[in-house]
Order: C-alpha cells, then sequence, then structure tokens
C-alpha cells in the first residue's frame, strides 16, 4: 500500500512549517531517519522492496520522481513540495529518478537499518506477493 499525503501547513508573511506528528501525518513508531541529497539527476536510486518497513517520504527541497510498484499497478509521483509526503508500506518497488540539483529527500522509517529487510530482486519480489 501506498498514499499521497498533504500535510497542513502554518504559514504566515514569515515563512513556512509543516508539523509531522504520529497519528496524524504517519501512524508507526519512528526508529530511524535519514535523507539523501547530492543525487546525480541520471541517477536510479531504489530499486527495491521490503519485507516490514513503512516510511513516509518528503521532499524538502527541489523535486524528483517516485516510482511505486505493488505488482499489479505502477504509479510515478513527482515530488516537488515540502507540504507533501508519500507513504510507502512494505511489499513496494521502489524506484527514485528525475533528481534536480537541489533535491533533498528526507525518510521517516519505521524500523532500524537492516539488509536481510531488503528485497532487491524484482522477480523474486513478484514472487513474494503471489
Ligand atoms: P540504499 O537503501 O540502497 O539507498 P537507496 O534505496 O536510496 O538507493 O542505501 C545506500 C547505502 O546506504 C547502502 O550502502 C546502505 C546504506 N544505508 C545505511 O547504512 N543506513 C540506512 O538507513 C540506509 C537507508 C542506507
Amino acid at each position: 500500500m501506498y498514499k499521497l499525503l498533504n500535510f497542513a501547513v502554518h504559514g504566515d508573511h514569515s515563512g513556512n512549517l509543516v508539523a509531522l506528528e504520529k497519528g496524524v501525518d504517519y501512524v508507526f513508531d519512528v526508529l530511524r531517519i535519514y535523507y539523501i541529497w547530492g543525487t546525480e539527476k541520471n541517477a536510479i536510486r531504489g530499486k527495491h522492496a521490503h519485507n516490514k518497513l513503512k516510511q513516509l517520504i518528503v521532499c524538502l527541497s527541489g523535486s524528483c520522481d517516485f516510482t511505486l510498484d505493488n505488482g499489479s499497478d505502477r504509479q510515478v509521483f513527482h515530488l516537488e513540495s515540502p507540504t507533501q509526503g508519500l507513504y510507502v508500506e512494505d511489499f513496494v518497488w521502489r524506484e527514485f529518478t528525475n533528481f534536480s540539483g537541489d533535491c533533498i529527500v528526507m525518510v521517516l522509517a519505521s524500523e532500524h537499518y537492516d539488509e536481510t529487510d531488503y528485497i532487491r530482486n524484482y522477480d523474486k519480489f513478484l514472487e513474494l506477493i503471489k
């Protein structure tokens, strides 16, 4: 399962603020936060799914494309605003492309980093979700 979320923005003449709260904007315990920047425009990141991990992905600066695939549907999300986030659950294949030079992506994750949680082979992913 994946879902595009629109966050509430507290904005006035002095600028904007988004607060992400458990139970309102995301539903899992955040055990890890990481961010990605300085990605080459032509790079393809991701190319994996997870067995267990839930994530909230926010493009804080610039823009990039997130292709999400649940085995039957493939959808491309162009993220270009810190007011939006992509909630992505386990067993979703993801690929990240088309990074702008100023792109910074922040990810809130429900688990510690664990390489054994990764499914890095697309055929195996299709097999597992049958
Ligand atoms: P990877 O998950 O493959 O990045 P992406 O999906 O964005 O292409 O991780 C890239 C490298 O960073 C890999 O060597 C593992 C390491 N890494 C950590 O050590 N901790 C983490 O939380 C993450 C996400 C990656």
